[in-house]
């Protein structure tokens, strides 16, 4: 009975220890970790020039007249024939980074991450 009881507490240890281990690690969110800068080149730069800040095949984005909810709106769902949902690809968090990416554009100044 006491043996059962110390391996039940050993393994409630164990358990807390690896919980504890997780917890301590240096914390990194995801969204933090991603690139706006180099998704927006590699993925939206074929149709959004320049970082958005000319017209290309896409529209310029730089100084949009849309509201930034119609900026996430247009990039989680696309809009047909035009340009593709990338709802699937990149999650809210990492949407509303590329807005404000976009809101950051600034004319003759290199873009950065948010
Ligand atoms: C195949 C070309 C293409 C690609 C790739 C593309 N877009 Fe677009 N995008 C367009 C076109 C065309 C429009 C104009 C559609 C419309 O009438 O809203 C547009 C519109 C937009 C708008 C709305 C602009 C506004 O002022 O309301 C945003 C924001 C946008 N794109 C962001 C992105 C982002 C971010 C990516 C990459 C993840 C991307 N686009 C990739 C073609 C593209």
């Amino acid at each position: 009975m006491i043996r059962r009881l110390l391996g039940a507490a050993m393994l409630a240890a164990v358990l807390a220890g690896g919980a504890h281990a997780q917890d301590s690690a240096p914390a990194t969110p995801a969204v933090k970790a991603f690139d706006v800068k180099a998704n927006f080149r590699n993925i939206c730069g074929f149709c959004h020039e320049d970082y958005g800040r000319h017209t290309g095949k896409g529209p310029q984005l730089m100084n949009s007249e849309s509201t930034d909810q119609a900026l996430f709106n247009r990039i989680k769902k696309g809009m047909p024939g035009r340009m593709a949902a990338f709802g699937g690809v990149y999650s809210d968090d990492q949407i509303w980074l590329i807005v404000k990416f976009i809101r950051n554009l600034k004319p003759g100044e290199e873009p950065q991450n948010p």
